[in-house]
């Protein structure tokens, strides 16, 4: 259980995506709800008396010379099953890698077994890269993903997951195929009772999610079913949409438009939708998307691998889409948030300044598509919040404490920051440099999930 707590020391977070607020020597407090009641800066008189107050408590924190408080990452999309993939066969096109690797992976989690050997390794795998919220989506397997919903209730990571829906014998192998659209359904609904019924998750950490694979995984029965179901649930919805040529092509001969058409046509977008990739989507489709409020889940590692283009992030986020970050697990082979925000910063520049050298420097550039590290930041953190309509993200009073010290003077780390460096130099250097090795500590909802207590 969670007690009041106090955090004695530097913050850094981006309550906005072009504002970096440093607090040196701050003091967060913490309610036992996880939630944040205050933040005094330094010097402040509250400062003062609530630091004494909570060290009397024997609840306070204080973060060491060059430690970080961070808002905890938050991972929009994470293939559960997938863990034991990382970093194979990636030179395959995605409809080659799914077909010969990762579907028959996936029906291996019909063993109970294997299932939470893979998923508590995972869990742990992530909160020690301090990601503090994650989309996952599971297997057509009920049992395997209500385990996986186990265990990040008892770790504390905040979740947020699918049992995956996928029907059409056109695309899906016998081995790994749900039987039909109605038992699909019925096993999503099983699913979400299961959640929303877990003891100890009153307090609503796990959220169930309604996930059909993608369109060319599912027939056009399946999607109308799960688009009512998530108008009757009010749950989470997350798929895959324009990922790639091949997919985005598919879509458009099977249903005569693009994905977030007929997406939006079988009721499947809105304020709680989170959709991977988006590459190809046109001003058109982002139009659609903002209507409904749904989010793009920007996965930049993965996207080399498999979209075939660079997603037009600075133009979306000027067009007020909402989008965070996504590790793809497996699609990208880390997963490390960190290293997908550094990685979103690359693809911008090269989108922005072209690739080509044999093109001439006019034509190979895209002037105005790049993004910085404070944008990686926002991203990260309270880009991932609000395209989950959670009050994460950010170190403000009212939003949940899911934090991570990032620990500049780690031994095994790459970090060098100086004691006068601006905080913006601190910023970037940590999304440029930072990785596991300097992920000190982790806490979900106030309560500490990683590194020594
Ligand atoms: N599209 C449908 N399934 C998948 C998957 O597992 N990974 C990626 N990257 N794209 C998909
Ligand atoms: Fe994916």
């Amino acid at each position: 259980m969670s007690t009041e707590t106090g955090y004695l020391g530097t913050l850094l977070h981006a309550p906005q995506r072009d504002r970096l607020e440093c607090l040196p020597g701050a003091l967060l407090v913490a309610g036992a709800d996880g939630a944040i009641t205050a933040v005094h800066p330094a010097g402040s008189p509250q400062a003062a008396q609530e630091t004494s107050r909570l060290e009397a408590l024997e609840a306070l924190v204080r973060l060491g010379p060059g430690q970080y408080l961070l808002p905890g990452f938050v991972d929009l999309h994470v293939h559960a099953p997938q863990w034991p993939q990382l970093g194979e066969a990636l030179d395959l096109p995605l409809e080659d890698w799914l077909q010969r690797y990762t579907f028959p992976l996936e029906a291996r989690y019909a063993d109970a077994q294997f299932a939470r050997l893979q998923y508590e390794s995972l869990v742990d795998g992530l909160l020690a890269n301090g990601t503090t919220t994650v989309m996952y989506f599971g297997t057509i397997h009920l049992a395997a993903t209500r385990i996986l919903a186990d265990i990040c209730l008892r770790r504390s990571q905040r979740a947020l997951i699918g049992r995956v829906a996928m029907d059409d014998p056109d695309q899906c192998p016998d081995i790994y195929r749900d039987v039909c659209a109605e038992v699909a359904e019925r096993e999503t609904r099983e699913f979400i009772d299961y959640v929303r019924g877990m003891p100890g998750n009153e307090g609503g950490l796990i959220h169930p999610v309604i996930t059909p694979r993608f369109i060319p995984s599912c027939t056009d029965d399946l999607l109308v079913r799960l688009g009512a179901l998530a108008r009757e649930t009010g749950c989470h919805v997350q798929t895959h949409c324009s990922e790639s040529d091949w997919e985005h092509g598919y879509v458009l001969q099977r249903c005569g438009c693009s994905d977030a058409a007929a997406l939006d046509g079988f009721g499947l977008l809105h304020r709680r939708t989170v959709l991977a990739h988006g590459n190809f989507i046109s001003d058109e489709d982002a139009a659609i998307l903002r209507a409904r409020g749904a989010a793009v889940a920007h996965c930049p590692l993965s996207n080399v691998y498999f979209s075939d283009a660079v997603f037009p992030l600075r133009r979306m986020l000027e067009q007020g889409l909402n989008v965070g970050l996504g590790t793809d697990v497996a699609g990208g082979a880390s997963p490390s948030i960190l290293e997908n925000a550094r990685q979103a910063v690359i693809v911008s520049r090269m989108l922005e300044n072209g690739v080509d050298p044999r093109q001439p420097r006019a034509q190979r550039r895209r002037p105005g598509t790049r993004i910085d590290a404070l944008t990686a930041f926002w991203l990260a953190t309270t880009g991932g919040g609000v395209a989950l309509d959670l009050p994460i993200g950010q170190f403000t009073p009212g939003y949940q404490f899911d934090a991570v010290v990032v620990d500049a003077s780690a031994a095994a780390g790459n970090l060098r920051i100086d004691a006068n460096d601006a905080p913006s130099t601190v910023l970037q250097k940590i999304i440029y440099g930072a990785g596991r090795a300097n992920i000190h500590k982790v806490w979900v909802a106030n309560h500490q999930v990683h590194g020594p207590v």
